[in-house]
């Protein structure tokens, strides 16, 4: 059995070459020489083996893990601007003498950390990788990013956490939590996202040789032959995003299927009839909605080719093969023993926990951007038997991050008074009336609403519903961290009505509010654009993404 690499590809001692404090100087030097020669943020440094082990000597003397040295190293390097020109993404938005206080209060923990590349933030990096090329989900962390972060978090001592992510997707931090021998609590409500952490339930203890024998009956099925009662249970959105062939074939595999007496080959197979929908349909996921090709018969503003659209069969078959081979190596064994899913919201699940018990809190909510989960996983949800109804039901229950979502105030009060906690959610909802800077933007925003200048007149709700919910979620952090925990969050600033909404230092006050300190807000070297329409009204404004690195003291 394959076992899992937490090493590092770097392990190991060199042999002979340069001595340890000139191959430590060269590689700062190279840092710094790249950042003037190039006149920007140098965004990776590949270095190295003796000096990625001379980083692992040092760091160790002082207290530190490696990556928390290479980190500072970069660090100081990309932040060698003068004070009064610093990069653009970090300056604040002066438009108010609220927003020059809030920015000031946070700008020395704005730092860019060129090593928060979008590639190793984004699930392209997960594409090749082991269980995590099960399902491609767009929104979840790589690996690689989430190794990045645990090397931080963790001290020299290398005790073993208890790391807590309750929008945990399809589960990457707690997996790599796992790894590493720690234990992980995910909570979460999708089940795209609930469904994919039970495949990995399922890998840890599914009979190989039973999966195998039913993939080689499914290779002799006869995909066209047979009457069959089943049809896909669409909804309006997904109506016809599959042609007729891919709807007989996913109709005779899903016959087969019942036929299929062990439960967990079974599950399997379903998953992995989920997993490859996209690839089969006329649709792609693409920023908040799925976008149609053109041979789907829609109405299209505008035509569009996906390219290749698998047959249902052969996509089947292919995942199927890739989760044969990954079996092989158990999730390494130990997410079954380690893991722990709870199944629903976390505005209503973290309430419920204990106290003080988790070192770390590794997340990514979703973003105040109006991207809505049910539309862009509508044919997973449909798959699943998701009525309307019931996308409707998910999606008011779902974080509100959309303009659709109803406020969830009175439901969470009512929810904290029968726990018989209602100065908690006082104490939350002061937070949020007292964000002098969002009351503001909320004041701009709704001003707009009643002058007709919005793209939608809900807007105002959805970033009042969004930052409530927020501060809820903080304020429970700092409540189940034990003290000297650690939260880590990625998630970016947005924008409407071309108003900047520094979501980055509004949650970083909360964080405050709630008793946390704010270490460093991580900046990545790059952010997000504005399209050129947005830039004729509105000028350029890049956007931050950051990485938010909070304690209790
Ligand atoms: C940005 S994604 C996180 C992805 C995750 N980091 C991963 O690696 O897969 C945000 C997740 O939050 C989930 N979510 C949204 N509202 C939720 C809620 N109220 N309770 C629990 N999960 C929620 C979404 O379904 C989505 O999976």
């Amino acid at each position: 059995m394959k076992k899992p690499t937490d090493q590092g590809p770097h392990a190991g001692r060199p042999k002979g070459g340069r001595s340890r404090s000139q191959s430590l100087r060269e590689a700062r030097v190279s840092y710094r020489t790249g950042l003037k020669a190039e006149g920007k943020v140098v965004v990776s440094v590949p270095i190295s083996e003796e000096a990625n082990l001379l980083l692992k000597e040092s760091a160790e003397s002082v207290g530190k893990t490696a990556t928390a040295l290479m980190t500072q190293l970069l660090e100081e390097a990309a932040n060698q601007w003068s004070p009064s020109n610093p990069p653009a993404i970090l300056n604040g938005n002066f438009r108010s003498a609220e927003r020059e206080q809030l920015h000031k209060r946070f700008a020395a923990k704005l730092v860019i950390n060129p090593l928060l590349t979008r590639k190793m933030v984004s699930f392209q990096a997960s594409k090749a990788t082991a269980f995590y090329r099960w399902l491609k989900y767009k929104e979840a962390f790589s690996p690689e990013l989430v190794d990045y972060l645990y090397d931080l978090a963790q001290s020299s001592s290398r005790e073993a956490l208890h790391v807590l992510d309750p929008f945990a997707g399809t589960g990457t931090a707690l997996t790599r939590a796992c790894a590493r021998g720690w234990l992980a609590t995910g909570i979460e409500l999708m089940p795209v996202g609930t469904h994919a952490l039970k495949a990995r339930f399922v890998a840890d203890r599914v009979n190989v040789e039973q999966f195998e024998k039913s993939l080689r009956a499914l290779s002799r099925l006869d995909w066209e032959k047979g009457k069959n009662s089943y049809s896909f249970p669409h909804v309006r959105i997904t109506q016809g995003a599959f042609p007729s062939k891919t709807e007989r074939e996913i109709s005779a595999c899903l016959r087969f299927m019942e036929g299929i007496e062990d439960e967990d080959v079974r599950f399997l197979l379903w998953f992995g009839g989920l997993s490859v929908l996209e690839d089969v349909s006329y649709t792609r996921k693409e920023g908040q909605y799925l976008r149609w090709d053109y041979r789907s018969g829609r109405k299209l503003s505008k035509r569009f080719d996906k390219g290749e659209i698998l047959s249902f069969s052969g996509a089947l078959e292919q995942r199927l093969r890739t989760f044969y081979e990954d079996l092989f190596q158990r999730n390494g064994g130990m997410f079954s023993t380690r893991a722990k899913v709870i199944e629903g919201s976390c505005l209503f699940e973290l309430p419920k926990l204990a106290n003080d018990q988790f070192d770390l809190i590794l997340t990514s909510p979703p973003y105040c951007n109006r991207y809505d989960y049910t539309r862009t996983y509508a044919l997973e949800l449909a798959f699943c038997g998701y009525g309307e109804e019931d996308f409707r039901r998910l999606r008011q229950t779902l974080l509100s991050a959309t303009v659709e979502n109803k406020s969830k105030r009175d439901t969470l009060n009512g929810f904290y008074t029968n726990l018989g906690c209602s100065s908690r959610f006082a104490a939350i909802e002061s937070a949020f009336q007292q964000q002098n800077v969002l009351q503001a933007i909320l004041a701009v925003l709704r001003r707009a609403r009643d002058r007709d200048e919005l793209s939608n007149s809900n807007i105002p709700h959805l970033v009042e519903n969004y930052f409530l919910e927020m501060a809820q979620v903080i304020f429970e952090f700092a409540r189940v961290l034990r003290p000297g925990g650690q939260v880590l969050m990625v998630n970016d600033n947005v924008r409407y009505h071309g108003e900047e909404i520094p979501v980055d230092l509004i949650l970083s006050d909360f964080a405050e509010k709630a008793g946390l300190q704010v270490h460093k807000i991580w900046v990545l070297p790059r952010g997000k654009g504005n399209s050129s329409q947005q830039m004729g009204k509105w000028g350029r404004m890049e956007l931050r993404k950051c990485v938010y690195w909070w304690r209790k003291s």
